[in-house]
């Protein structure tokens, strides 16, 4: 799991703590209930911070190390918030020969983002990432779960600001 830096608080709702209270509810006692629990509650929050893993943890009266350690081993599961405009780079060995370590880097300049990190205001989240298997379409840029391949530099300004005031 990358290492954010979470530089956007916690902002969790109440409506999203009393979604989470039902789902412990619903699983307390049931064996291996961490798991479905920790999956409803990334549902609901969209990562797994700390203040949500204490929750799990006191409501199913397991151990936060437990939460934790299944947290930290499942590359499903988060710990840091996403931007409204999720933006991954692949760096795996065909799109970096054709070039995605440019198109990172203008990602970067666009968004102010550096890989790994949030903007402060929940914006943007950049990622590097490992292959994603469309390597025929190398170099590769994903946007909120669309994929973008064989792009310039040049490209990447215009694809973003297509994400942006709620165009997509
Ligand atoms: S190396 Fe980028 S998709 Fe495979």
């Amino acid at each position: 799991m990358p290492n954010r830096k979470t530089l956007v608080p916690f902002r969790g709702t109440r409506e999203q703590e009393e979604r989470l209270r039902a789902a412990i509810e619903r699983h307390r006692g049931e064996p291996g209930a961490t798991m479905p629990v920790m999956q409803e509650a990334q549902e609901i929050y969209g990562y797994l911070p700390e203040e949500v893993q204490i929750m799990i943890a006191e409501g199913l009266g397991v151990p936060l190390t437990e939460v934790y350690g299944v947290s930290s081993f499942y590359a499903q599961f988060t710990h840091n918030p996403k931007g409204e405009v999720q933006i991954s780079v692949c760096l795996g060995t065909a799109c970096y020969v054709k070039g995605s370590g440019a198109i990172l880097e203008r990602v970067c300049r666009k968004t102010g983002c550096k890989a790994g990190e949030i903007t402060p205001d929940g914006k943007f989240s950049v990622d590097a990432t490992r292959c994603v298997g469309a390597c025929g379409l190398a170099p590769v840029m994903i946007v909120n779960g669309d994929v973008y391949g064989r792009i310039v530099p040049d490209n990447v300004d215009a694809i973003i600001d297509g994400y942006l005031d709620g165009k997509k």
